[in-house]
């Protein structure tokens, strides 16, 4: 057997089967791109499910990879020693090109003559009832009774996703030797022990699963395999788990540093490593391609195994933050591979560090509740947390049910999981009905109509005839509508386009020879269904009439100036601030655009300005607009931008820019860039962790904003007395004006305090043989009574003083006991205490000098009086 590193098999797997005629592909991202009906990349073969389908020609018939995948299937068990979210899988594909046949002869002849594995300790297992293959696997190399025939569970692959290819398969297992594992006599592969290490997966793909679960034949007989590489790898490096192989090693190591531990002296020690190691990669790989932690979806997948990392660091007694330090071990001993790492360092340890910094709290405050709540089930006699408890825990402290599920088995309980359902069900149709209430009413009422898909004609004209087939009003059907009356229509066709992909519907007007009815909305509550809302301006509209539809075109051109826009904007983004600004949202109307983004940070003012000069550049350039109708694999292989999660279907429509800007698009767009005029960004912000946003005018919104900016600094230039050109010494010189008037202000008032305490120093009592000044003074602020307060004890000496005065409507007193009388017991801030509670307020401070405020500036005087009491009482 070869010793080989990991990068090695990499090599070696790619090369052979590109000299046996395979295009080597590189790796997926792993989110699939175009199909939401799969939340990561699992396999291979996901980037190439239209062609196993037959819907997308291949590049060419045989295709090689190594792909990265995540699968959430083992989340729970990562901590063993084999078990992994993320990995590598190295894969031969064959389209339509050779079979069973083929496939097994390829693998057979790669592992023993380039891996060079003993023969005599590979074993295979094949699809209970494919003779096929047990003939052929016999043929090939191996005795009858080292092939071992499993069920559907084990040995039928598919579909990846709701739908799509699958097929019988067949496993190449390594046997590790009966010193590994149950020891039993009989144990073959699909034994649940460690002994036979499946390493490669052949997959007969020749049928296609629907929603139903029924197989249809595909069009043609294809292979689909995967070797994982990581178990490949413990194989070829002899050693007992893919922990310490040379990809996890590494790994292991830095997990080691950061808690300070060792590895290998205690297996609960052992098992956090190995979670830390293993999470700490998946989250590097997923957060590189544009996951982002969040409370559904891929980002919650994430947000899950990054803050199982985070708590098995805790129970180790690591207290800082310490993801940011494992990612950095990953980009380096695997950037090389993935370049995408490396690209976007930067972006992923700020946002692991962020996700971090939050989950600190987040830990501290629920893991405090968690306890409570441990505390009152079994105190109670209860096995199971419930349900409501561990939904709030997850809902409002971001606590994953997962790691309430962990914390909890560890106090020997359970969690109410049926209970935590009903809640998080009830709580997804609760946001449900408030996002779309309206539509979905509609969708529900259009339905039953059946109606023809719309025709839309709006990307070539602004204007069309055509009958009208339904009209509807307060959620009934009807045959005519008449001034005044708010209706939903639905035309054969039409040029008026309905929300979608950010952009609004259009406006306009629909006559007929007998009335007029003006659209305010267009919708589509049911895919490829074209209603416009509106009411009846004048005269009467009857179902089946043949009707003009004219879209409010100055408006649409304005929608179109911002849709184009937001291209040029996604374009400059990923130029200036990296491929990582994402689109994640857009909403285009008339007046504006906004558009959401993956970043980290703020955008600085100088990277703004870059991205607005470039657009405006590329505005002046009137880079002519495009469109084709492409097959999808086409426009991503182009380097069109996707939106992730968007579903497209076979078809898709791309929109160019000249060479700037290529996107997936079904809006409608200028001819020309320079229809644009102008583009400026009003504002730039955050709308969440790694989310930014910015809000921009182009065409007349933007020559509306600057014309009004003009016309404010006319009125400020003239206001401060001149033209604009002097606007700025002008305002210095007032600014210079008010400043030295307000320093005289304050130099009158000292002078004016100055007298006010010369007037009010012969009140000064004597009481218990202190002196004893409680008096009401005039004083504009707190400042000035302080200084009276200290002017009177530079004149009195030995003294108790309390001033007391009005202040902005509202009462202010000062406290001063001289520190003689300190030592008799007598408190400044025991006292103002006292007199502030009179007026309803308090305050505080030192025992020489202390300040405090109210609220009932009537009450003032019979405030002070109290004094000479409470100084008699001491
Ligand atoms: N798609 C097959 C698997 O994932 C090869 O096992």
């Amino acid at each position: 057997m070869k010793s080989m590193t990991s990068a090695e098999l990499r090599k070696v797997f790619l090369d052979f089967f590109a000299e046996r005629g395979h295009l080597v592909v590189p790796s997926s991202p792993l989110v699939p791109e175009g199909d939401p009906t799969l939340l990561f990349t699992g396999a291979g073969m996901v980037q190439f499910k239209p062609y196993f389908s037959g819907e997308v020609a291949p590049p060419r018939r045989c295709l090689a990879s190594v792909q990265k995948c995540f699968r959430t299937t083992d989340i729970d068990k990562v901590g063993n020693e084999r078990s992994l979210t993320f990995f590598e899988m190295l894969g031969n594909f064959s389209i339509g090109d050779y079979f069973k046949r083929g496939a097994i002869e390829l693998a057979w002849e790669f592992v023993t003559e380039h891996l060079e594995l003993p023969e005599d300790r590979i074993w295979a297992s094949i699809f209970h009832d494919d003779e096929e293959a047990f003939a052929l696997w016999q043929d090939v190399a191996l005795p009858a009774e080292r092939i071992v025939r499993l069920g559907k569970e084990d040995n039928f692959w598919g579909p990846a996703g709701e739908t799509g290819p699958c097929g019988p398969c067949s496993e190449m297992f390594y046997d590790r030797g009966p010193e590994i594992g149950c020891g039993r006599q009989e144990c073959v592969p699909g034994c649940e022990c460690e002994r036979f290490l499946e390493i490669w997966n052949l997959v007969f793909m020749q049928y296609d699963q629907d929603l139903e679960g029924e197989l249809t034949p595909l069009p043609q007989q294809n292979i689909d395999t995967g070797m994982g590489l990581e178990r490949t790898a413990v194989v070829l490096q002899d050693v007992s788990s893919v922990y310490e192989t040379d990809i996890f090693a590494p790994l292991i190591a830095k997990a080691c540093d950061v808690v300070d531990r060792s590895y290998g002296e205690r297996e609960i020690v052992d098992r956090s490593l190995r979670i830390i190691a293993e999470h700490g990669r998946a989250t590097t790989f997923l957060v590189a391609d544009g996951v982002l932690p969040s409370n559904e979806g891929r980002g919650y997948v994430l947000r899950r195994i990054l803050r199982r990392a985070i708590r098995h660091g805790r129970l180790l007694e690591r207290e800082g933050p310490f993801l940011a330090e494992m990612a950095r071990v990953v980009i380096e001993f695997m950037g090389e591979e993935y370049p995408e790492l490396r690209e976007r360092e930067s972006f992923i340890v700020g946002v692991l560090a962020q996700e971090e910094a939050g989950f600190q709290q987040t830990l501290a405050m629920g893991s405090a509740l968690l306890e409570d709540l441990i505390d009152r089930v079994s105190s109670e006699g209860m096995t199971l947390i419930p349900g409501d408890d561990v939904f709030r825990l997850y809902d409002t402290y971001g606590f994953p049910v997962e790691l309430t599920g962990e914390m909890a088995a560890e106090k020997g309980l359970g969690l109410d999981e049926d209970g935590f359902e009903k809640a998080m069900v009830e709580q997804r149709r609760r946001a449900r009905e408030a996002q779309t209430f309206g539509l979905a009413a509609h969708s529900e009422f259009y339905r039953p109509f059946d109606l023809p898909p719309t025709l839309f004609l709006g990307y070539e004209t602004m204007e069309a005839t055509g009958k009208i087939i339904n009209l509807a009003m307060e959620g009934r059907a009807v045959s005519e509508i008449a001034e005044g009356d708010q209706a939903a229509l639905v035309l054969e066709m039409t040029p008026f386009y309905a929300e979608a992909g950010g952009q609004v519907g259009d406006t306009g007007l629909i006559a007929s020879d007998g009335g007029e009815f003006a659209v305010s909305d267009t919708q589509s509550p049911v895919p490829g269904l074209i209603v416009h809302y509106g009411k009846v301006r004048r005269g009467s509209l009857r179902a089946g009439e043949e009707v003009v539809s004219r879209v409010d075109t100055a408006r649409r051109l304005d929608i179109a100036r911002n849709h184009t826009a937001t291209h040029l904007l996604h374009k400059a983004l990923r130029e200036i601030l990296g491929e990582h600004a994402q689109q994640s949202g857009s909403e285009v109307a008339p007046e504006r655009l906004r558009f959401d983004f993956t970043h980290l940070q703020a955008v600085e003012p100088g990277e703004l300005d870059a991205i607005e000069r470039r657009v405006n550049e590329k505005i002046r350039d009137n880079l002519p607009l495009s469109t084709v109708i492409t097959d999808y694999q086409a426009a991503v292989g182009s380097g069109a931008f996707a939106i992730f999660g968007e579903k497209y279907a076979d078809e898709v429509r791309m929109v160019s820019a000249g060479d700037f800007s290529r996107e997936l698009c079904g809006g409608t767009h200028l001819q020309a860039t320079g229809q644009m005029g102008f583009f400026h960004v009003l504002s730039e912000g955050s709308i969440g962790r790694g989310l930014r946003r910015i809000e921009a005018v182009t065409g007349r919104g933007a020559e509306e904003f600057v014309l009004q900016r003009l016309s404010l600094i006319e009125r400020m230039a003239s206001g401060l007395g001149g033209t604009s050109a002097e606007m700025e010494s002008n305002l210095n010189g007032l600014l210079a004006d008010v400043d030295s008037q307000r320093r005289e202000i304050r130099d009158l008032q000292r002078r004016l305090a100055r007298v006010e305490t010369t007037r009010v120093v012969d009140e000064v009592r004597e009481i218990d043989g202190i002196k004893v000044l409680a008096t009401q003074v005039e004083a504009p602020n707190m400042e000035t009574l302080r200084d009276m307060t200290d002017w009177l004890r530079d004149r009195l000496g030995s003294a108790v003083i309390v001033l007391g005065a009005t202040m902005d409507g509202k009462p202010g007193f000062v406290a001063a006991v001289t520190p003689d009388l300190v030592e008799r017991g007598l408190r400044a801030d025991a006292l103002v205490r006292e007199v502030a509670a009179v007026v309803g307020g308090g305050g505080g401070g030192r025992p020489t000098l202390a300040q405090a405020g109210g609220r009932d500036c009537q009450r003032i005087g019979e405030a002070l009086n109290r004094v000479p009491d409470l100084v008699s009482q001491r």
